[in-house]
This record gives C-alpha cells, structure tokens and sequence, in this order.
C-alpha cells in the first residue's frame, strides 16, 4: 500500500504537533486542521485513510461532528477519537456513532502508535477482503450469471429471495444452461459464502462408494479403508452441499440422503456416532424428476424435500437474444486467458449462433467461441470460423422431454417454432442487406424502405451488431 494519509484535527497547537511530528516519523503523511470547519475543508478535499480528531475543538463543532462529516465524504475511512481523561462515556457514545476506536488524554506515543497502526491495519484488511469478494463475486457470483428475460429474471430473483434461507433449492434445466453457476450464486449471495461449497457428482460416484464418499468412513469400516476419512457433508460443514445430478443417484443412496435431509445428521460408515451436520443443501438434475418419480426410480419423498424451492433454467435456444453477452464474455475470458487481444463475432456470425438450436446450450457456445478464438484467422471471427461439429461431453446427454405436465418451459412449441423461424429469416434478411451497404444503417435503411429508427430497434431486438 502506498504511504497512509492521516488527517489530525486538533485545537491545542503544541498537541497537534507533537502528534504530527510522532505520526511523520512513522512514515504517514499527515495533514493538520485546528478546528472543525478546517477539518470539513480537508475531507472534502482530499481522501484520507484515518483521520484522528479531538472530540473537544472549541469553536465551529466537535470531534463528532468531524466524524460524521468524515463518513459521510468516504464512509470506510476509519475515525479515531482522542478524549480527555474522564470522558469515556462520550468515546463510547462516539464509537456507536461510527468511530473506529479512541485515545484517552494524557497518551503516550506508544499507545497512539499502536491505535493508529490497528486503525490503519483493519480497513487494508476490510479492503482487501473486499477486492476479494468481488473478484469471488465477479467469477461465481451474480456477477458470473449473464441473462435477461422474463425467465432469467425470474432465476435472479429467486436466488435474491432464498439464497439468506436454509430451505431446499432444486435446480433444473438442461445439460449446460448453468446449473451449477446458480448453485454457487446462491452460496456466494448467502452469509455461508466464507463456508465451502461442495459440489458432489452424484452421477459420478460408483455404488459401492457412494456412502464413503458422503458420509466418510471410520478406518478399517471396510477393506481397503486404511484411514479415516471425511465424507462431502462433513467436508461442506457450515457451507453450502451441491448434489448435482440427483436424479442419477441410486435408490439406496436416496433413502440415506433423505435421513440426513431429516436428521440433519450423519454417520460415518463403521461408526454408530452421529454427527450434526449444518450444511445447505442444493441440488440439481438435467432429469425430468416427475417422470422418474412415476417410474419408481426416484423416492418423492426425497423429491417433495428438495424442491421446496425450484429453480427452472431456461435452455439456450429460449434466449438467443443473450447470446452477444455472452459471447462477448467468454471472448473476453479466452483473450485473457491466452494474453491476446480479445477478439469480436461478424454480424453473420452472431446472427448464425442465434440460429443454431444448442443442444449443449452456454457449455456448448462456450467451447465453440473458445475453439474459434483460437483458430479464427484475423480479429473478428467470421460465420465460417464457427465449428458446430465440435460437441461437448455433455452436448449429447438426453434433453429433457417436453411431454410430462411439468416439463421445463413446455419445451419448444409451434408458436416458438414459428416465432424463431420469423426471426431467424428476418435476421438473415438484415444481416445480407447491411452487408451489401458496408453496415451503414442509414443506406441499408433507406434501401429496404425502414425508417433508421427502426431498423436500429430491429437490429438490437435481434442482436445483430453491424460492422463498420
Ligand atoms: N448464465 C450464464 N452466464 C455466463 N456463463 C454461463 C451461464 N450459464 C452457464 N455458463 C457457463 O457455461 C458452462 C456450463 O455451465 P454449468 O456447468 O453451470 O452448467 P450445468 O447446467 O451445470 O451443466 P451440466 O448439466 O452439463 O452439468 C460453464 O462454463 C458456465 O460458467
Ligand atoms: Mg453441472
């Protein structure tokens, strides 16, 4: 950190210097006000990172009203009070006020030292706390979740409304449309966010083990378990648990997931010792639960606990209108990833990914802007760069049937059909009459008889950016 700017307001001029010559030698740069109103005229000069203010300065207000004036010009700065002896009451009236801590009159310069060092050490701390926070933020929370529309609003608004609460949260959609980015926002919006969040594969993780792996097992519990180890819901103590692909975890396994649900405990295996387990539990599945449910393959009594809350993420081809956001970030994201200037999408090539049906929905249009980031010849990536042979893993994981009544946003009807179908045609219309007129609004306007209003409220509805 740079050098610390401590502002010292003081009326008893052989005081305020005696500090601002003890504060200098430490190495702060100090500057010095005789009275309130001096003190109002610095703040509002210039940034300060404490400010140290006799309560008592004769005439024109007092050390609270410097303290107010100071958080009220930058309210993280810290404020400390130097009080005459005997007015400890007033210091503490100070420190409910706002004040970060206070000296008594007479001090000594190791205890004005020592307060303006812990002053000074708290808010680098706070700061950096807070930079981190946001980065946390910026990655996994709502900061990491790009979307508009009626139904992302919804997914924020719920996140925003439940994530304080302990109740369960079922997250649905299709393979790749975030599933996991809410289920983290939700952690990273709750005061659990300082907590781990544990995600567990629940498709992911064999028969035999599941129970090892959840719930942790005592050493010798069987063969091969040659120490003791923690399960997830242990691991996940006070935080957030992440069951992802519930609808893929064996019958056995549900039944002891929902006694832990129940008893808020666990067992480890080979122990009889249960363990309270305060955790959040979040869930989520690609599965359409109701049918499996129906089939036997999934208890509804775990199904009814999960879902208190649900969570419905919309697949990509429901809104293509967010997908020059997201483009534009996962660009970015690769272009600092590989250090190289980040590049753009042609016009035809945001209106071609607005045309495509992504069964792998953000997963896949991620992978495919990463692929052509790299391989695009020049800056801006072109429709031809764009490879959709290219399927990630998941890509090709059953998409959810629109047949049950509780389907994911009733699947793509005829309407919608038709709608895209509309858009899609009249996206390709645009796109080649800009191009035919260099991407001047005004010529391509004219030439396909559209006030240039208009075409511009077309272009932005479609998402299409014209070049040049
Ligand atoms: N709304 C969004 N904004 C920005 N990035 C997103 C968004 N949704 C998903 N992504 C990105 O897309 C990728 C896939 O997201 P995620 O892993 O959360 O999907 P999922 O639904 O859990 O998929 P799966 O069912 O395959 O496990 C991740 O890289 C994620 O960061
Ligand atoms: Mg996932």
């Amino acid at each position: 950190m740079s050098v610390a700017r401590v502002l010292v307001v003081e009326d008893e001029r052989a005081i305020r210097l005696a500090v601002a010559g003890l504060l200098k030698k430490e190495g702060y740069e100090v500057s010095l006000a005789e009275s309130a109103p001096a003190a109002f005229a610095e703040l509002a000069e210039g940034h300060f990172d404490l400010v140290l203010t006799d309560l008592a300065l004769g005439q024109g207000g007092t050390g609270m009203d410097v303290l107010t004036a100071s958080k009220k010009a930058r309210s993280e700065t810290p404020v400390v009070m130097i009080t005459a002896h005997g007015n400890e009451r007033i210091a503490v009236e100070a420190m409910k006020g706002g004040a970060e801590d206070y000296v008594p009159k007479p001090f000594d310069n190791d205890q004005l030292r020592m307060v303006v060092k812990k002053a000074l050490e708290r808010t680098r701390l706070l700061r950096e706390h807070r930079l981190l926070l946001d980065r946390i933020e910026r990655e996994y929370g709502f900061g990491a979740l790009i979307g508009s529309g009626p139904a992302m609003t919804r997914v924020f608004e719920t996140i925003k409304k439940v994530a304080e609460t302990d109740l369960g949260v079922l997250i649905r959609g299709e393979s790749g449309t975030g599933k996991e980015l809410v289920a983290q926002a939700l952690h990273q919006a709750s005061s659990r966010r300082e907590r781990p969040f544990v995600a567990v594969n629940c498709a992911a993780i064999s028969r035999e083990l599941v129970e090892s792996e959840l719930f942790g097992h005592e050493r010798g519990a069987f063969t091969g378990a040659d120490a003791r180890r923690l399960g997830r819901f242990e691991a996940a103590l006070g935080g957030t648990i992440f069951l992802d692909e519930i609808g893929d975890m064996p019958p056995e396994t549900q039944a002891k997931v929902l006694r832990v649900l129940q008893e808020r405990q666990v067992e480890r295996v080979g122990s009889q010792t249960p363990i309270s387990i305060e955790v959040r539990v979040v869930a989520a599945t690609h599965r359409n639960l109701e049918e499996e449910v129906a089939a036997g393959r999934f208890r509804s009594d775990l199904y009814y606990r999960l879902k208190v809350v649900e969570i419905i993420l919309p697949p990509l081809r429901e809104r293509v209108y967010d997908i020059p956001a997201l483009a534009q970030r996962f660009l970015a994201q690769v272009a600092s990833r590989l250090k190289r200037p980040e590049k753009t999408l042609s016009a035809e090539a945001v209106a071609v990914l607005q045309g495509h049906d992504w069964p792998g929905n953000v997963r896949e249009l991620k992978n495919l802007l990463e692929q052509a980031a790299v391989l695009a010849p020049t800056d801006e990536i072109a429709a031809d760069d764009l490879d959709f042979g290219l399927r990630s893993p998941n890509a090709a994981a059953p998409a959810v049937s629109d047949t049950g009544a509780h389907a994911f946003s009733g699947g793509v009807g005829f309407n919608q059909a038709k709608r895209e179908a509309t858009e899609a045609f009249e996206r390709a219309f645009l796109v080649s009459a800009l191009e035919a007129h260099q991407g001047n609004i005004s010529k391509t306007a004219e030439a396909i008889g559209l006030v240039r209003q208009s075409l511009q409220q077309k272009l932005k509805e479609l998402g299409i950016r014209p070049k040049g």
